[in-house]
Order: structure tokens, then C-alpha cells, then sequence
């Protein structure tokens, strides 16, 4: 049996996840891929807090250079941040040392320069953990889908946001008091600016990117909206229309080699869709591709377990598995996105109530102005009314004129596009919805 010696950079949430699964699946990994692994040294900012596992404390220190001066065959990267987690990893790498990390940004930021880097080195940067939690997407992508042409990738890649979305959706709650039980229970930050903002799916966005299409996208290139102007009626009358909203975050790339096209932000996704029923804190990724057609794993997107999974996998894929592809990354065109046509979901909260023929008012309105409505929904509101569409065709120039032209009073409207087409209406959306469950 070979051992092979492992230093693990930080004992947090993902970090102590890591150390269980090494002590309790060691049998299991042992028997499977034949190699012993063994902690040898634990980076913490702290030696002095209180640790979640036992019999840690001889293998804690807070000097990098001690690891290094010891030398180890892996470095496991569970601290986050960009520095100084970039410079330990590159110092390991430099030292030929493997790497393993689950650092979203750093690896969304840097990691094209340090696959190259550990190219050059002859060891690996593995990094499946920072997608997707304990789902293999970046496995997947890299070793099971080499020989198709990869067009898009949707998903639903931040836990928090689609918890958020399911309470909010499923118990007509309002955003603040989702997002503070989310706090409560864990599945937020004190700060949800990276989460409810987009920030971090985009992160993960630009990962799936470069590996599904070879191009490098910076994050700030990425169109992003958050979900908190989202209110519980805009998810009721969505649903009505044959939707759910979700989080999404979706990457196009327009012929090989082609323009690519990244956003993350709210996105109506039909309810015959397999990302629609993705509730909670679970993800999911969706890839479609010529020859395979689509592919969507589904699996918990964070957490102690699913991460730690996601690391210890990577760590026996070292030593088990063929080296990923060596990618010819580029940097691609980035198309605009928010102003592209197609159709689109629009929802107006109105000054007043709505009376019973608005529907019938609305489409009949919008045929005169030269665009129409797929369907029409509408809640006539104790105070105030809110009515939504899906337009079929989508100009800008629509944004400035529509409630006018629909004669509403509009306290505020917004747009969100759709993921597809839009869906067919009245029975025979019935029954592509019961045919998809
Ligand atoms: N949590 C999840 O569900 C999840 C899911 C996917 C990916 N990730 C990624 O995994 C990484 C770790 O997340 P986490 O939730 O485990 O974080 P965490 O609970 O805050 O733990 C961070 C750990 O790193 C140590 N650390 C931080 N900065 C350090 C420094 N400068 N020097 C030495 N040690 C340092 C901390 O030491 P002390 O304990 O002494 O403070 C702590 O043990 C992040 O990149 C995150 O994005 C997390």
C-alpha cells in the first residue's frame, strides 16, 4: 500500500469535512485505489479555538513554511480567499506538490494561470469541490464528455438563493424573512451579498466556462442580477404562467470556437424543465451537447459532507485517474446578453386594482402596439393589482413604453428572460408539464 502525505490548509466547515472522511472512509478508499493517505499537517489561523474533531492538536500549525520545510505529496486548500491562498498554492506547486482546493474565487479568478503553472511543474490542480458542492460536474466534464461539442450550461449553482426562492415561492413569504431563517439555520453568511447578488454563482460560472468550452471569462464580464427585488407575488404569478423562477446561472457558446454569452440572474425556467424542480438547497447542472443532447446532475451544492466528498474524490483521482485534458484555453468574444431578443417575462406591480377584463384589455392593447402576449396572469391585489406576461418578442425600447401603452398606473416593473422558449399555454401545457413529472 502506498501512503501518500497530505497537508490541509484551513479546519473550518470544509476543511473538518476533509479530516472525518480521511479517518472514517479509509478502509473504503484503501481498498479501492490501494494508496493510504495521511494528514500530516493542519494550516489554521487559530491553534487555540475549539476544533470539531479530536486528537488535531499536534498536527495544527499556523506557519505555511513549516509544511513546505517537511514536504508532503498533497496540499489540500480548504482557507478561501484569494490571498494568501494563491501564494501557498503556487508554492506548492513550485515544490511540485499536487494540489487540491474548493476556493471558488480563487480558482475563478487565477486558476487558467495555475493549471498552467502546475503544468509546467508536472503535478495537478484539481478543484471539483468549487463547483457544485458534492456533485461531480467538473469530473464529468473533463472525462465523460471529451467528445462533444458543449453549447450551453444552466444551473442552478448557489444553495442559499434557491432556498430563498423555494420558501419564498412555495409559503408566500417575503425576501427579508427567508433570508433571515436562512441566516438562522446556517445556509447564509452574516454578509448574503455574494449569494443573493450573483456573485458567487458567477464565480462558478466562470469555471464551468473555461472547462466547457475552453474560454476564459473574467468574473467582472459576467451580466449578473441579484434575486432581492423578487417578491412572493412575482413567483405566484409566474407559476400561474407555467414557470418557476430560479437563480440561474447559464453559459452559451455560439458555434466551436465561437462568442461566448454569461449570465447569472433571475430567469423564468419552464415547469417541464429539469431544473425547475430543484428545490431547496439543492443544485443542479444542466449541459447540453450534440451528441450526448443534455445531461443534468442534480446534488447538495455545499455543506461539511457534500465539499469534503468532493476534495477526498479529487485526492484519489490524483493518483487513479488520467490526467485531465489539456484544455487550449482562449479568451473568447463576450456577447452582451440583457438586451437580446426573444421572449421575456414581464411583471408590473400596479398603482390600483385590476378589474376582471384586464387580461383581455392587455393582450387586446398589445396587438395594437405590435408585440403580443403568450399568456396573461393577474392578481387583483387587496390595494394595489400585479400583472404578469410573457411577451413573446422583446425590443428595449419596450422597457420605456410598455405600461403606458397598457394604460396601467405601474408602481414598478421588471423584465427577466426566459430559459428556452416560451412554454405552450392552456391544455396543451398541461400536459407537456404532466409528461415531463
Ligand atoms: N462551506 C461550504 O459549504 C463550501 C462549499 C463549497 C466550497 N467552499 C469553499 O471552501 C473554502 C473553505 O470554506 P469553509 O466554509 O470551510 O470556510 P471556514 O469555515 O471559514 O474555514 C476556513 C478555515 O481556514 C482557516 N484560515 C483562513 N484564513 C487563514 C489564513 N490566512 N491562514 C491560516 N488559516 C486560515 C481558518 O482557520 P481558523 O479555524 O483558525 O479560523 C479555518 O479553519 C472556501 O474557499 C469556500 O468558498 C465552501
Amino acid at each position: 500500500m502506498d501512503r501518500i502525505d497530505v497537508a490541509l490548509l484551513g479546519l473550518g466547515t470544509v476543511g473538518t469535512g476533509v479530516y472525518k472522511m480521511l479517518q472514517s472512509n479509509q478502509d473504503v478508499i484503501a481498498r479501492r485505489t490501494g494508496l493510504l493517505f495521511e494528514v500530516k499537517h493542519i494550516l489554521v489561523r487559530d491553534p487555540n479555538k475549539k476544533r470539531k474533531v479530536d486528537g488535531v492538536q499536534h498536527l495544527l500549525t499556523t506557519r505555511f513554511e513549516e509544511i513546505m520545510a517537511t514536504g508532503v505529496d498533497v496540499v489540500m486548500e480548504a482557507m478561501g480567499g484569494v490571498e494568501p491562498a494563491r501564494t501557498y498554492i503556487e508554492r506548492a506547486i513550485r515544490t511540485r506538490c499536487h494540489v487540491v482546493t474548493a476556493n471558488k474565487e480563487l480558482i475563478a479568478k487565477h486558476g487558467a494561470e495555475l493549471e498552467k503553472l502546475a503544468r509546467e511543474h508536472g503535478v495537478q490542480l484539481l478543484y471539483e469541490a468549487s463547483v457544485g458542492g458534492g456533485i461531480p460536474v467538473l469530473g464529468t466534464l473533463q472525462h465523460f464528455l471529451k467528445a462533444n461539442r458543449i453549447m450551453r450550461v444552466s444551473g442552478i449553482l448557489n444553495g442559499t438563493t434557491n432556498f430563498i426562492l423555494t420558501q419564498m415561492g412555495e409559503h408566500q413569504r417575503p425576501f427579508e424573512e427567508v433570508l433571515a431563517e436562512a441566516q438562522r439555520r446556517g445556509y447564509a453568511e452574516a454578509d448574503p451579498t455574494a449569494d443573493v447578488e450573483g456573485l458567487d454563482a458567477a464565480h462558478k460560472l466562470a469555471i464551468l466556462s473555461r472547462l466547457a468550452f475552453g474560454a476564459v471569462v473574467s468574473v467582472d464580464e459576467i451580466a449578473r442580477r441579484g434575486i432581492t427585488d423578487i417578491s412572493p407575488e412575482e413567483l405566484e404569478l409566474a407559476h400561474r404562467l407555467g414557470y418557476k423562477i430560479k437563480l440561474l446561472a447559464k453559459a452559451e457558446q455560439f458555434g466551436e470556437e465561437g462568442p461566448v454569452a454569461l449570465q447569472v440572474g433571475p430567469t423564468l425556467v419552464p415547469l417541464s424543465h429539469p431544473l425547475a424542480g430543484i428545490n431547496g438547497v439543492y443544485n443542479a447542472i444542466h449541459v447540453e451537447a450534440d451528441t450526448v443532447q443534455d445531461v443534468t446532475l442534480v446534488g447538495q451544492g455545499a455543506g461539511e459532507q457534500p465539499t469534503a466528498s468532493a476534495m477526498v474524490e479529487d485526492l484519489c483521482n490524483l493518483f487513479r485517474l488520467p490526467l485531465p485534458r489539456p484544455l487550449p484555453y482562449r479568451r473568447p468574444l463576450v456577447l452582451p446578453v440583457w438586451e437580446e431578443g426573444g421572449a421575456r417575462f414581464a411583471f408590473i406591480e400596479t398603482k390600483d386594482r385590476l378589474g376582471s377584463d384586464i387580461s383581455h384589455q392587455v393582450k387586446e392593447r398589445l396587438k395594437r402596439f405590435g408585440t403580443s402576449a403568450v399568456d396573461v396572469a393577474w392578481l387583483p391585489g387587496a390595494e394595489r393589482g400585479a400583472l404578469a406576461l410573457i411577451l413573446r418578442r422583446w425590443d428595449p425600447s419596450l422597457e420605456e413604453k410598455l405600461t403606458e401603452e397598457l394604460g396601467l398606473e405601474a408602481e414598478r416593473v421588471v423584465f427577466r428572460p426566459l430559459l428556452g422558449m416560451p412554454e405552450p399555454v392552456g391544455e396543451e401545457r398541461e400536459e407537456k408539464i404532466s409528461s415531463a413529472q
